[in-house]
C-alpha cells in the first residue's frame, strides 16, 4: 500500500520559532524592554486585527499595497496590522481628554506586510514601537533615538556597526519651495525620493515625471541629493530656516548625549510613510548591506487627522529581522539557551515517587527541574542530560531510595555531592 503523506510548511514569509530560535528572540525583546524602561516609556498593546479603513487612511501608499486584508463573517473589512502607528493614534485619540501629555509609550508587536521577500524583509516581523505624543521639543526625537541606540548597545552593537541617518521633511519642503516646486507636488516627490536606493536613479526620475514634475524640476530635485551638510542646505536656502535650526539643535543634543558617532545628516532620508512632517531617520548597518534596522520620525498631524485634537508626535519602529542578521553577521553569542538547571531521572517505576517529590521540592526553591517522564538506564539518562545542557543531574536508583540520599552530579566538572532525598 502506498502512503500518501501530505506535508505542510508555514505560509511563505511567515515565521516559526523552534526552541533553539527563542533565546535570541528573548534577548532582543529583553534589550527592547530594558532600553524603553530606562528611558521612561510605558508599555501598551493593541489588537492585531485593525479596521481596513483606518489603515488605508493612515498608512503610506507603499504599505497599503502590502496589507493582509480580509472580510469577516459579518462583512467587516479588516486587516492584520502592517504597522502600529495608526492603532496607537486611534487609542490615544479615544482617550485624549483623560491622558496626561506628553505620553511616552512603547510596544513590542507582530506586524504583517505582504512584501516582496528579500534579505531582512519577511511577511511577518516583530517590531518595537517607541512613541512620544504631545511634545514639540526636539528632545523627544533625541530620546526615542537614544532609547533605540541603547538597545543596540546592550546587544553589543556600537558606532562601528550602525549609523542613524537623519534628515527632515520640513527641511526638504523648504528646499523644494526654494526650487519653485509647489506644495501639492511634495507628497509624490517624497515618495519617489524614498524609493531611491531601492530603485535606480532613472526609475526615480520616471516616477517624478509621472507625478507631474517637468524635466528641469526633476533634475533640480535630484541635485538636492548632493547636499552633504546642513551648512550646504542653509546656503541654498539663503539663511537657516526653523527646520534647519531644529535639525542643528538635534545634532547638538546628540553630541551632549555622547551619541554623535551614531548619527549623520543624510538628505536622502525621506521615509515612505505619508504621516511624517518633520525630522525623519533610518538606522543602517555601517556597510549598508542590509535594509533599515529601525526608522521613524515626527508626525504632527496624525492625531488631528484621525479625529483627535491636534498633538505632535514622534516615534520609531525597530524590527527584529535585520537586527538578528546583524547579530549573526557579527557572530554574536547573544541569547542564553532556555534549559533547566537540573535533570532528574530514575531507574524503575519504584523510584518514580521519590523522583517526583525531589523535583517538587527543588522547584519550591526556584530551581528549574526537568523530571524524566519514564524510567531509563543510568547511561541513557546521563547522555541525555549531557546533551540537554543541564548544569547538574540526579539519578535515583533502588539503593538511593533505601539510603535516603542521592548523588548530585555537576555536569560541567564531574564532581558529585551527596544530598538527602526527603
Ligand atoms: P517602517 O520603516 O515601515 O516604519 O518600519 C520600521 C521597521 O520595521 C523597519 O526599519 C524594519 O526594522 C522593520 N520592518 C518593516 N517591514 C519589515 C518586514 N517586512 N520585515 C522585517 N522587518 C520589517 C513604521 O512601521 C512606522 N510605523 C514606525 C513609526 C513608529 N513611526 C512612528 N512611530
Amino acid at each position: 500500500m502506498g502512503t500518501n503523506k501530505q506535508s505542510f510548511s508555514a505560509p511563505r514569509g511567515m515565521r516559526d520559532f523552534y526552541p533553539e530560535d527563542m533565546p535570541l528572540r528573548n534577548a532582543v525583546f529583553a534589550a527592547w524592554h530594558t532600553a524603553a524602561g530606562q528611558h521612561g516609556f510605558q508599555q501598551y498593546d493593541a489588537c492585531v486585527v485593525e479596521t481596513l479603513d483606518l489603515l488605508k487612511k493612515k498608512s503610506g501608499d507603499e504599505i497599503i499595497g502590502q496589507i493582509y486584508d480580509f472580510t469577516d463573517k459579518s462583512d467587516r473589512e479588516l486587516a492584520l496590522r502592517p504597522e502600529m502607528t495608526p492603532s496607537l493614534a486611534r487609542m490615544v485619540a479615544a482617550r485624549q481628554n483623560a491622558l496626561r501629555f506628553p505620553l511616552k509609550w512603547y510596544s513590542i508587536v507582530q506586524c504583517f506586510r505582504y512584501e516582496r521577500m528579500s534579505k531582512g524583509r519577511k511577511r511577518e516581523h516583530f517590531q518595537l514601537n517607541l512613541d512620544i505624543i504631545g511634545e514639540n521639543s526636539v528632545l523627544a526625537e533625541v530620546e526615542v533615538i537614544s532609547a533605540a541606540t541603547r538597545a543596540l548597545e546592550s546587544l553589543g552593537l556600537g558606532p562601528d556597526d550602525f549609523c542613524v541617518h537623519v534628515s527632515s521633511r520640513a527641511l526638504l519642503t523648504d528646499l523644494l519651495l526654494k526650487l519653485d516646486i509647489p506644495a501639492d507636488h511634495h507628497p509624490a516627490t517624497f515618495l519617489a525620493l524614498d524609493k531611491l536606493g531601492k530603485i535606480s536613479k532613472e526609475a526615480t526620475s520616471e516616477l517624478l515625471l509621472t507625478s507631474g514634475l517637468d524635466r528641469s524640476h526633476v533634475e533640480s530635485v535630484l541635485s538636492l541629493l548632493a547636499i552633504k551638510s546642513l551648512d550646504e542646505a542653509n546656503n541654498i536656502l539663503g539663511a537657516p530656516t526653523p527646520a534647519s535650526m531644529r535639525l542643528s539643535d538635534f545634532f547638538q543634543f546628540m553630541e551632549s548625549y555622547g551619541l554623535s558617532d551614531r548619527v549623520a545628516f543624510d538628505i536622502s532620508i525621506v521615509r515612505g510613510l505619508a504621516y511624517y512632517t518633520g525630522i525623519v531617520f533610518e538606522a543602517f548597518d555601517r556597510s549598508k548591506e542590509l535594509r533599515a534596522i529601525f526608522g521613524g520620525g515626527r508626525y504632527d498631524n496624525l492625531l488631528g487627522d484621525i479625529g483627535g485634537n491636534p498633538a505632535g508626535g514622534v516615534g520609531l519602529g525597530f524590527g527584529d529581522v535585520v537586527l538578528a542578521e546583524l547579530l549573526t553577521n557579527k557572530n554574536s553569542s547573544i541569547g542564553v539557551p532556555n534549559t533547566a538547571d537540573t535533570g532528574v531521572g530514575y531507574m524503575s517505576e519504584e523510584q518514580k515517587p521519590a523522583a517526583i517529590s525531589l523535583s517538587l521540592s527543588l522547584r519550591q526553591e526556584n530551581i528549574l527541574v526537568d523530571l524524566a517522564l519514564h524510567p531509563e538506564k543510568a547511561k541513557t539518562f546521563f547522555s541525555r542530560a549531557d546533551r540537554s545542557g543541564f548544569q547538574q543531574a540526579i539519578f535515583i536508583g533502588p539503593d538511593d531510595v533505601a539510603s535516603g540520599t542521592v548523588r548530585v552530579k555537576n555536569l560541567k566538572t564531574g564532581e558529585q555531592q551527596q544530598m538527602d532525598l526527603a
